[in-house]
């Protein structure tokens, strides 16, 4: 099923906000990163926003150092579950590391939120960038960049392959002749490679949409290329058009290289509108963004690049110090851009700290300015459709009563979900079973 090209649009459900300081603002709820009620209302919100999907990000070790809300979060298979069951068409994204979790269990999780939702879950396939995480699973040593996208590549062909043991007619479920499943109809994986070893088959059959959406958010070169030959929806970080456009044409070329049609494929740049019924009101509301992001924001933006290392230890107006080597092996793309950008404008810690901590984006303006841009961006190569994070409380209620509107009288953006699962809704392909469709392949030849 295919419609329309229309704009992507996703939310990140993340509680006490983005920085480490939003939870600051008079009507932000310091409990909010483990509040159900604050998710349910953010949830159907978005739904009534006719978003696509809602995503929950993750990662499995902290500092004390660590933003508010990575501090204390929920588990996002178990945060979406109880999602699904309070909406209805809205798309369910959740962030899983493939470097600390089996296969097995994840194809299982997946599956179960993929069955409880009626066909809208989403796995965003991580790796993970940092590298105590080791500390909590029982391992001294946290796999290498390289490394851990191979890990991703084999894991993610286990997955998919487990998510297909039962072809979708195998539960016959026929009280007549006592026949619960057609034993024909079911099938091993029998994977035996280089990080697994996995016999199969999965205990829980394929949903309605067939099997899960994949997303990713490759920025590095070993990224770029995972996430174009694998990828369904690609998270992006472009902080202008012209680094949007680098990288949405690049990956989409990416893709063709590897055979994929690059329409099947959608790139999201993460964005944090900051709209204002008024061009003051607009400037108002960035101005107390940034009035509540601190240099501990700017330092904390910093150490999440490189491996969680502490900034605080250094000379704030001294040179920037040497660890690109700890940047290289974490988040290497974007620690890689922070050095850039220190280089080629000779900048002191706090300088690109400050930077960090209030980005302005292009993002802040009136309703129809926040529409022009999304067009402009989605019209000339640089999107797909966007995953919104919220900048201040309040921003969702304004992007979904005032700019959706304005996107849907563009003809931008659906006035009705398409479909019940979130593939239907993405124009996705049903993926038909390997093991059915080698079948009709045998019978037709
Ligand atoms: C919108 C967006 C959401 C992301 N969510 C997560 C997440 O939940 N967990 C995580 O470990 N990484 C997340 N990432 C980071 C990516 O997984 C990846 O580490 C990063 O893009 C760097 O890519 P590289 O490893 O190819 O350099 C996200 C990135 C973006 C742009």
């Amino acid at each position: 099923m295919t419609t329309a090209r229309h704009i992507k649009l996703g939310f990140i459900l993340h509680g006490v906000g983005r920085t480490w300081t939003d939870w600051l603002h008079p009507d932000a709820d310091p409990g909010a990163s483990t509040n159900f009620r604050f998710y349910t209302r953010q949830a159907q919100l978005a739904e009534r926003g006719k978003f696509d999907f809602l995503f929950v990000a993750d990662s499995l070790s902290i500092t004390e150092k660590s933003s508010p809300h990575y501090l204390n979060r929920f588990e996002p298979i178990t945060i979406l579950s109880a999602l699904a069951a309070v909406t209805e068409k809205i798309g369910l994204v959740g962030t899983l590391t493939v470097s600390y979790s089996e296969p097995f269990n994840v194809a299982r999780q997946f599956a179960s939120l993929d069955h409880i939702s009626g066909g809208r879950a989403g796995w965003n396939v991580v790796t993970s960038w940092l590298g105590d995480t080791a500390a909590n699973f029982s391992k001294t040593e946290h796999p290498a960049h390289d490394v851990r996208y191979r890990i991703a590549a084999e894991y993610l062909q286990v997955v998919q392959g487990l998510w297909d043991s039962w072809e979708d007619d195998a539960h016959v479920g026929d009280k007549a002749s006592g026949l619960f499943v057609d034993p024909e109809k079911l099938h091993r994986l029998d994977h035996k490679g280089t990080y697994f070893q996995v016999r199969g088959p999965l205990n829980i059959k394929r949903s309605r949409q067939g099997q899960p959406v994949i997303f990713q958010a490759g920025a590095s070169d070993d990224g770029r290329n995972f996430a174009a030959r694998h990828a369904d929806a690609i998270f992006g970080s472009a902080q202008t058009l012209e680094e949007a456009q680098e990288y949405y044409r690049d990956v989409k070329a990416r893709a063709r290289g590897f055979g994929r049609d690059p329409s099947e494929m959608f790139i999201l740049p993460g964005i944090g509108p900051l709209i204002g019924l008024t061009e003051a009101e607009a400037e108002q509301n960035y101005q107390t963004l940034a009035g509540l992001g601190s240099l501990e924001t700017g330092l904390g933006f910093l150490a999440r690049s490189f491996n969680d290392h502490d900034f605080s230890r250094y000379d704030l107006d001294g040179p920037f110090p040497d660890v690109a080597a700890l940047g290289f092996n974490s988040q290497q793309s974007s620690s890689q851009k922070i050095l850039a950008q220190v280089a080629a404008e000779n900048l002191t810690l706090r300088q690109i700290a400050q930077r960090l901590a209030t980005p302005r984006g292009q993002f802040v303006g009136t309703p129809a300015q926040i529409a022009d841009r999304l067009e402009a961006w989605f019209s000339q190569e640089g999107a797909d459709g966007f995953v919104l994070f919220e900048t201040l409380p309040g921003q969702l209620d304004l992007f979904v009563d005032h700019v959706v509107p304005l996107l849907q009288a563009r003809g931008l953006f659906r006035t009705e979900y398409e479909g019940d699962t979130f593939r239907q809704n993405l124009g996705l392909r049903f993926p038909v079973n390997r093991y059915t469709a080698a079948r009709q392949a045998r019978t037709a030849a």
